[in-house]
């Protein structure tokens, strides 16, 4: 006798394509990326020499700045140099300040005009440009040529000896050091004293008004004793 066979799928339930879909996505892995962070661990040691490192820089880095920001007037070796020339010639140079008008090694422009000045008065001062205003009835000329204008000279304050502020004696009529005695004319020439030159000067620029112009940023040097 013949036997009938079951079919295939008989007890069984067919399920939903929507069942499905979400039996699929339970059996599935999470697959989103763990988003925990990590954590770098420095030790004590570690984080002491970081510590290290990074004053060090500093100091280094201070120190480099000290030595392309130097006040010229100070430093006798730096003294020769004017603010133009380590700009241009220093490696790292181009960090030394730009002046501004006004402040040592940049352009005063002086009170009086040239034609209120005589060949017969003191020096004029300016304690912040660290140069007398002087007339003169020949103009002493520097290493580089003449810079005065109009008989009008710009004279640095500072020793060509070693770098002391030079005053003017009125009563000798002459600039005389105080600290080893170099003694220089009026008109900056060299006298007698240990000084090796002439006193230096700034470039001037005298206007059609009679405006004076010094450039401190621009020293000439003074002829050879
Ligand atoms: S610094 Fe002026 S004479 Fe020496």
């Amino acid at each position: 006798m013949a036997v009938e066979s079951e079919p295939r799928n008989a007890g069984r339930r067919i399920i939903t394509q929507e069942e499905a879909e979400a039996i699929a996505a339970k059996a599935r892995p999470d697959q989103s990326p763990p988003t925990r962070r990590r954590r770098i661990k420095v030790t004590r040691r570690e984080a002491l020499v970081y510590a290290l490192a990074g004053s060090t820089a500093l100091v280094l880095a201070t120190g480099g700045a000290a030595l392309v920001q130097p006040d010229p007037s100070t430093d006798p070796f730096l003294s020769s140099f004017t603010p133009e020339v380590i700009q241009e010639n220093v490696p790292g140079g181009f960090a030394y300040p730009r002046f501004k008008a006004g402040e040592f090694g940049g352009q005063f422009t002086v009170a009086r005009k040239a034609g209120e000045y005589t060949a017969a008065e003191a020096p004029d001062l300016n304690a912040t440009g660290k140069f007398y205003v002087v007339k003169v009835d020949d103009p002493v000329p520097t290493l580089e040529g003449v810079v005065a204008q109009q008989g009008i000279q710009a004279i640095y304050q500072v020793c060509t000896h070693l770098g002391c502020l030079i005053p003017f004696q009125a009563a000798e009529n002459r600039f005389i050091c105080p600290c080893h005695g170099s003694t220089f004319e009026r008109n900056s020439d060299y006298v007698r004293g240990p000084a090796a030159r002439n006193l230096d000067q700034f470039v001037v620029e005298v206007g059609d008004d009679g405006t004076i112009v010094v450039d401190t940023g621009k020293r000439r040097t003074g002829l050879p004793a």
